[in-house]
Parts: structure tokens; sequence; C-alpha cells
């Protein structure tokens, strides 16, 4: 059996009142960790969080802030350290799909996508990573997609600032190893989420999902948990030696590694 060792860490986790945040949430309060769980809307996040509570026993601060707001990013790790004393993990994994054709993007969406996607993680990364080499390192999780390195046609500007996030990862992976900090990034692909759900707009979603499975490989559209269970390994002990890579996560659909 795997000794992810991560009770009585400390994670946050962006985005983490819906989809494949929330399922990270669940699986860290399992492994002992305690969360700070980000999103904006307030009411459900509180919502999600009791109800996360309840059902894991697990230790959950809900932090209401948006990560396109810097001082939002910086209010939130200090609200962590406040009450937990202390950041082991990061998940920036807040994010929406923003994918059209090059002409119809605007500058306004380009920026948009810039904010959300590229500066969201980096200002999470810069108001955590001095706590984490004070207490001797620490791991970070970067939600990217396969698009970001085979990138199709009309996906903009989505292919481009996820491109820049799997940078945004190796560059700090070299810069911080020495202080005991791994960053990895996970290319994701198709996977159910509250995204689907409101794309479906009410219809089934079993038929949703069976559509989208046609374009993948391994023929289904994979879990929130599924993820979950990657970044709890990446962050863990199990994973002590990886760091700078981008690994997808997607049953075969990108084209390359
Ligand atoms: N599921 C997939 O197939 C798929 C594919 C490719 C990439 N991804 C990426 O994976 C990540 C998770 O996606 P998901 O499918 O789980 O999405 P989701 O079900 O829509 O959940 C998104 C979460 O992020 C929060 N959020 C959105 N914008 C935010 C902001 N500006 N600041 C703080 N929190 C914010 C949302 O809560 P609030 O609305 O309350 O803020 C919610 O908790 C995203 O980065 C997404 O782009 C997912």
């Amino acid at each position: 059996m795997l000794d992810l060792g991560l009770q009585e860490k400390v994670a946050i986790v962006t985005g983490g009142s819906d989809g494949l945040g929330r399922a990270t949430v669940e699986r860290f309060a399992r492994e002992g960790v305690r969360v700070a769980v980000c999103a904006r809307r307030r009411e459900h996040l509180d919502q999600i969080v009791a109800s996360l509570q309840q059902q894991t026993g697990g230790e959950l601060l809900p932090i209401s802030m948006d990560v396109t707001d810097a001082p939002d990013c910086e209010r939130a790790v200090q609200e962590t350290v406040e009450r937990f004393g202390r950041v082991d993990i990061l998940v920036n994994n807040a994010g929406a799909s923003a994918a059209g054709g090059f002409e119809s993007v605007t500058d306004e969406d380009w920026l948009a996508d810039i904010e959300l996607k590229v500066m969201g993680a980096v200002r999470m990364c810069r108001h955590s990573i001095p706590v984490m080499r004070a207490n001797g390192g620490g791991s970070i999780v970067n939600a990217t997609i396969g698009g970001a390195k085979a990138p199709a046609a009309e996906a903009l500007p989505t292919t481009v600032t996820r491109a820049a996030g799997i940078n945004l990862t190796k560059s700090l992976a070299n810069e911080y190893a020495a202080d005991n900090i791994r960053v990895n990034t996970i290319c994701i692909g198709l996977i159910k989420s509250a995204q689907w759900e409101r794309r479906a707009q009410g219809g089934s979603m079993d038929q949703f999902y069976a559509d989208m499975a046609k374009r993948i490989p391994l023929g289904r559209v994979g879990e929130a948990a599924e993820y979950a269970d990657l970044v709890a390994y990446l962050c863990s002990k199990s994973g002590s030696y990886i760091t700078g890579t981008s690994i997808n996560l997607d049953g075969g659909l990108c084209a390359v590694d």
C-alpha cells in the first residue's frame, strides 16, 4: 500500500467548490490534510465545505476569493497561515473553458484568460512559496491541458495561456528545487465536472459524456476522483522525486507526451 504521508499537511486548493477541485479537497480531507478551499461564490462554497466536512471529518477552511484579484490571492494565503500555521501544498486549479477561433477572440478575452490562468497561478505561487520555503519545502500542482502541447484549431486563448502554465511549472520547478519545493502540472483532457453539467443545460449527462467519449482513445470521460488521486500522489511522500513534469490525464487524447 502506498504511504502518501499527507497527514497533518496543509493545502490550498483554488476552485475547490466544484468539479475537479472539489474531488481534490475530498481526497485530501480523507488523507488528513487540512485544506483551505478557495472559490468566488460564498454561499455555494460554504455549503460544499460544510457537506465535505460532514462526509470526511476533515478540517476545512472556506475562503471566498477570486484568483484574478491580486489582494484576494494575498489574503487567501494569509488566512490559511493564520488558521493552520503553514502551507505545504498549493493546487492552482481554478479556471474555466475559453476556446474560440482566432478572429473571434478580443483583447478583453485574451487579457481575462491571462488574468485567470496565468496571473492567478503566479500570484498564488508568489505568496505561498516563501511560506513553503520557511517550512522546509512544499508541492505545487498546476492544472493545465493537453492542448497546451498540441493545440487544435479554434481553441484560443486557452491553449496559449495553458502553455504558459506548463512553462511556469518548469521554471518554478527549476528555481525552487533547491528549496525542496516541487512543481508539476496535470494536463487535463475531458473529465466529468460541474462545467460540463452546466454545458449540458439539464440534458442527460450519460448521453453528453458518451458523445464526448467518442473522441477519447480509452473510450470514456475521466472521473474527477482520478484527477484527485493524481494530485494527491504528486504531493505525497511517494511522489517526492517528481518535479517539473507535465502529466497527461486524458485517456490518451493528447497527441504528444
Ligand atoms: N473538466 C474538464 O474536462 C477540464 C478540461 C480541461 C481543463 N480543465 C481545468 O480544470 C480546472 C477545474 O475545472 P472543472 O472542470 O472542475 O471546473 P468547474 O466544475 O467549473 O469548477 C471550477 C471551480 O473553480 C472556481 N472558480 C472559477 N473561477 C474562479 C476564480 N476566478 N477564482 C476562484 N475560483 C474560481 C469555481 O467556483 P466559483 O465559480 O464559485 O468561483 C469552481 O469551484 C479548471 O482550471 C479547468 O479549466 C478541466
